[in-house]
């Protein structure tokens, strides 16, 4: 039966892969199927490498969680996504409800970056080094480092990481830029000025958190391309595809139809480098303790059986 990263590479992309997180490797059905590198070429750690977890205090540094999910991408031959630098969310208080100076913040940010990427230097294909900088109507969110530093954070960040890691790719990942719309045009713009600042960028992601029959695959294509343009590459760094619960053959089959969609737009796109679900199995999806109600998005059940949406994405990587 069908592997998807073999199929991945075979279409010319160099990864299908899926997040998965250190309290889920405990239950070895769900190993089992994580470990197969056929199945998936590339993980990310949905939570051990965010900022919570990995400089809880002011520079006291913890990198079992995020060491333990790089040592099984190394075992299993697998890439690794870092995830992530700079996040407004998942902070510790002490970076959240700080007071800092521009001068103190710029080094809280040059050493957390720095640490955190010179630890993991070698191990990771791409950081997402700057997450979800834009709220939806195109605005910076104004967190600790807009409040403090302005835009600037984002270039402190950048520069940093590629200090620490030369050979890392560097990404900026947003969420609700698959489309057109005030925030990619943000988001767009900022690629535009960080470029010709010659500010190291390599990379954005789309993450495509996406609700069943609601998001155009062409729109996705054309964001891609658009981005793309830039002299980026482009990758589908979060996918999962929601639905209000519970799960119909109807509400499957649409399923099916849109991961064939969002996989097809990357292949569409040759800068579109990979597809990573944001975990594969509906056990451990964030999406019900999100969104009262809704779930079931992932390509595998809770019980670890392929639902429709699997053959989408495996129909979509040998067209
Ligand atoms: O670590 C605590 C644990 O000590 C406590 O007992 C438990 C009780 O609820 O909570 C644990 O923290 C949870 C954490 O995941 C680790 O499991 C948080 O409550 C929970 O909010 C957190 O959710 C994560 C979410 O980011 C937070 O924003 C999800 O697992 C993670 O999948 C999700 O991932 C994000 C990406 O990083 C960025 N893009 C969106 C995506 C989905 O929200």
């Amino acid at each position: 039966s069908a592997k998807l990263h073999t199929l991945a590479k075979a279409a010319g992309k160099l990864y299908f892969g899926t997040a998965t997180d250190n309290n889920e490797l405990t239950d070895t059905a769900y190993t089992a199927i994580l470990d197969d590198n056929t199945m998936f070429g590339q993980i990310t750690p949905a939570n051990s490498m965010k900022w919570d977890a990995t400089e809880p205090q002011q520079g006291v540094f913890t990198f079992s969680g995020g060491d333990q999910i790089a040592t099984l991408a190394k075992t299993n031959g697998m890439l690794l996504r870092g995830h992530n630098c700079v996040w407004y969310n998942q902070l510790p208080s002490w970076v959240s409800s700080g007071s800092f100076t521009a001068a103190q913040l710029t080094s809280i940010i040059q050493n957390h970056c720095s640490t955190l990427v010179t630890h993991y230097k070698g191990q990771v294909y791409a950081w997402d080094v700057v997450n979800e900088p834009f709220n939806d109507d195109g605005t910076w969110r104004t967190d600790v480092f807009y409040n403090t530093l302005g835009t600037s954070y984002v270039q402190i960040a950048l520069e940093a990481a590629r200090a620490a890691d030369p050979n890392a790719k560097l990404y900026i990942n947003e969420y609700n830029i698959e489309f057109a719309g005030a925030k990619a045009t943000s988001l767009l713009n900022l690629v535009k000025s960080l470029k010709a600042a010659d500010v190291p960028l390599d990379g954005i992601g789309f993450q495509c958190h996406f609700i069943v029959g609601e998001f155009s695959g062409p729109g996705l294509q054309t964001q891609l391309s658009t981005f793309a343009a830039q002299g980026v590459e482009v990758a589908i760094t979060e996918l999962d595809i929601r639905m209000t619960l519970p799960s119909t053959p109807a509400l499957l089959a649409q399923q099916q139809t849109d991961y064939n969609s969002v996989i097809t737009a990357c292949m569409n796109v040759e800068s579109c480098i990979g597809v990573t679900v944001w975990d594969w199995t509906d056990k451990y999806s964030w999406v019900p303790n999100t969104f009262s109600g809704q779930g079931a998005a992932c390509p595998w059940d809770q019980n670890f059986v392929k639902k429709p949406a699997f053959n989408g994405i495996a129909a979509g990587f040998s067209a």
